[in-house]
């Protein structure tokens, strides 16, 4: 995503810096999406969207991946992670219809240059901006001021009002994560706070979009690692029963095994930015503090220490080719023994700022393709639809490639 672009759609609202923001926001977005009660509280709501889609597919008997994939990210970010549905159509304000559209148009507008000219995707995004804010502000003038009110008892303290949310009977939501952040940082307006639903669908919405459409095509790709899952989920089923319950889900290694094979080896997202605080020496050459790095997580995992041998005389690692050695390159199995287990894994960043939504996302991915493994094999119609695929600046399959037929299993397993 182009940054200026990135900036002139999400707005200044920053929340990575300074340390006495970025703490408290973190705690309360782990407190939300990650695992223990936040992540548990989102579970039926998940449950009920993947199931919603799954009855379409299973009546279709085929899926259309790339489409199927944004349907589900958008979904879930609007359905399970940002309260709006609820709201909206308890109020009956909102066409959820016509919401997901704009939320859509917005987030397209994120890829495009940085030039508003007429009918660009940015000029759209913009627009779509405008149109969701508008009808978001009422809805969320309540909790706008109800949030204020309490800040203000707290002396405007971030770390207090993060102990308040994370300490209370029920975990907090993703949104309050962004009240609190955009509260700490001067900005505390109703419209910051209605922004708070673009910031969590901008989080979530295309990021699990890829994670799923990758992980779905590669996994497709294997019978021999679907037939593994299948037998994982006997043996979930024999332990937990038939529902695809939190608990059940937190245990499936082999699952979440193949999850991160398939994003070590095509990763939903590309890196990030860092400054350097001190310098660094890379390769004979010394880069000054203060410089702005990209890390870039495919680079970093194709040189994973533990699978790398250190060759340059190709032009891809074995590990990494899932053109020319799917076998050799595809093995959920390295990751469930610490001798093998891949030490680079940047999909997700590392350090202070790791992804708050990793182990959702995760999650997710995981309980999807439990339901489908569950009843179906799954086949590419068209085999090699993943070399046909653009993958800039992010994949798209050939137009017609990117069905996938899901064959009734004689035996299935119940969810
Ligand atoms: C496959 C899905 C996802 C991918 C690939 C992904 C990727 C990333 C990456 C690379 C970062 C680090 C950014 C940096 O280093 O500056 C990050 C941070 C973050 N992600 Fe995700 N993300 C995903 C899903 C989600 C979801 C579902 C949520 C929300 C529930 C979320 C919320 C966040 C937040 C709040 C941060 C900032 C963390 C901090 O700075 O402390 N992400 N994500």
């Amino acid at each position: 995503m182009p940054v200026a672009t990135f900036t002139s759609l999400m707005g200044p609202h920053f929340l990575q810096e300074p340390r006495e923001v970025h703490g408290p926001w973190r705690k309360v977005m782990l407190a939300a999406a990650g695992p223990g009660p936040g992540m548990a509280s989102l579970v039926p709501g998940v449950r009920e969207v993947m199931g919603r889609h799954v009855a379409a597919w299973e009546a279709a008997g085929r899926v259309e991946l790339y489409d199927s994939a944004r349907r589900m990210g958008l979904d879930l970010s609007v359905d399970v992670l940002t309260g709006v549905t609820q709201a909206g159509l308890t109020e009956g304000t909102i066409d959820m219809g016509w919401f997901k559209d704009q939320m859509g148009i917005f987030l397209h507008g994120l890829y495009g240059l940085p030039l508003p000219l007429p009918g660009s995707p940015l000029a759209k995004g913009l627009a779509a901006k405008e149109a969701i804010l508008s009808r978001l502000e009422p809805l969320f003038r309540d909790k706008h001021e109800r949030f204020a009110k309490e800040w203000a008892a707290l002396g405007g303290s971030a770390s207090a009002m993060a102990a308040r949310l994370t300490e209370g009977p029920a975990p907090p939501t993703l949104e309050q994560g962004y009240q609190l952040g955009f509260q700490a940082k001067g900005m505390t307006t109703l419209r910051d706070t209605a922004t708070s639903v673009l910031h969590s669908v901008m989080a979530a919405a295309d990021t699990t979009r890829f994670a799923l459409l990758h992980t779905w095509v590669l996994l497709a790709m294997s019978p021999r690692v679907q037939e593994e899952c299948f037998k994982e989920q006997q043996k979930v089923i024999a332990e937990y029963g038939d529902e695809i319950s939190y608990k059940a889900v937190m245990n499936m290694p082999y699952l979440e095994a193949t999850f991160k094979e398939c994003l070590r080896l095509f990763p939903p997202s590309s890196g990030g930015f860092r400054l350097l605080t001190r310098d660094v020496s890379v390769g004979g050459q010394t880069l000054p503090a203060g410089t702005t790095v990209w890390y870039h997580a495919l680079l970093l995992q194709m040189l994973d220490p533990v699978l790398w041998d250190g060759r340059t005389d190709y032009d891809l690692p074995p590990h990494m080719d899932w053109k020319g050695n799917f076998e050799g390159a595809f093995k959920p199995e390295r990751w469930l023994s610490d001798d093998t287990k891949p030490r680079h894994f940047y999909v997700f960043g590392s350090g202070a700022h790791l992804c708050a939504g990793m182990q959702l996302t995760t999650l997710e991915v995981k309980m999807l393709l439990a339901m489908l493994v569950r009843r179906f094999v799954m086949q590419l119609e068209v085999p090699d639809m993943l070399n046909k695929a653009s993958v800039f600046p992010y994949t798209v399959p050939a137009k017609g490639t990117d069905g996938l037929r899901l064959v009734p299993r004689e035996q299935p397993l119940p969810w």
